[in-house]
């Protein structure tokens, strides 16, 4: 079975298969109130309402999406949550009107047109000592009944594998990076995950999701 996935993404089922990583890494930034935030590539805005609801009505989460829809959906989904700002704009041009304490991104850089160009964006707004975390997938070495996964509207499906070179050529220090993939068989999200990005019910197959690289860097203070 080939089983190609577009990046048509069901959000919420995205953070439910992908949720450790993303805990992870917040756990370990201790990520607390007052904290500023950008969030790019944000999509609907599932992770800003995360970083929301920790930093707090005297934090500011910018969510910066291309996209105007994706720009217009994260302010409606986060529109109880006044230290949201949706943005529309390129993480290659990405400027914001303050420095930031963290900048995230998740299965952006699979999509942006340079991915080198788009990290070192984001290595520019941060404030001194302040963290990059970006998460990004090894598309191939995801498996669905042993084939690989394939992602062909993907500009850099392996990015994940390059990731910390990336990050270690904008400039910044990276403190831990690591590659986690969920996996499973039968009914759940997993399963559910995979139908809906390729529309191929799975349900009987063995499945190991895209890893996702995890890169946790600091700017030097
Ligand atoms: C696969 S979705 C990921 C959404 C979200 N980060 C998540 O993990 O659920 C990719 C998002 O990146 C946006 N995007 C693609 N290219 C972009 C670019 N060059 N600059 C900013 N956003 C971009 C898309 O519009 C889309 O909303």
């Amino acid at each position: 079975m080939e089983t190609q996935a577009t990046s048509a993404a069901p959000f919420g089922l995205r953070n439910d298969v992908y949720r450790r990583p993303l805990a992870t890494a917040l756990e370990r930034l201790e990520l607390g109130p007052g904290w500023r935030c950008v969030d790019v590539g944000a999509g609907t805005g599932d992770v800003a309402i995360a970083l929301a609801q920790v930093v707090g009505h005297e934090g500011r989460v910018y969510a910066v999406d291309s996209d105007p829809l994706a720009r217009d959906a994260s302010a409606r989904a986060a529109a109880r949550y006044s230290q949201v700002v949706s943005i529309t704009q390129a993480a290659e041009d990405l400027l914001l009107p303050e420095a930031v304490d963290l900048a995230f991104c998740r299965f952006l850089l699979l999509h942006v047109a340079d991915p080198v160009v788009a990290v070192s964006r984001m290595a520019g707004v941060l404030a001194p000592g302040g963290w990059l975390v970006a998460q990004e997938p090894i598309t191939s070495a995801g498996r669905i009944a042993g084939k690989p996964f394939q992602m062909p509207d993907a500009r850099h499906p392996d990015v994940g594998a390059y990731l910390p070179a990336i990050v270690r050529d904008a400039g910044l220090a990276i403190s831990d990076a690591w590659a986690e993939a969920p996996a499973g068989i039968g009914d759940g999200p997993v399963a559910r995950y995979v139908e809906e990005l390729t529309g191929v019910d799975a349900r009987d197959d063995p499945i190991v999701l895209p890893p996702l690289v995890t890169v946790l860097a600091r700017r030097p203070s």
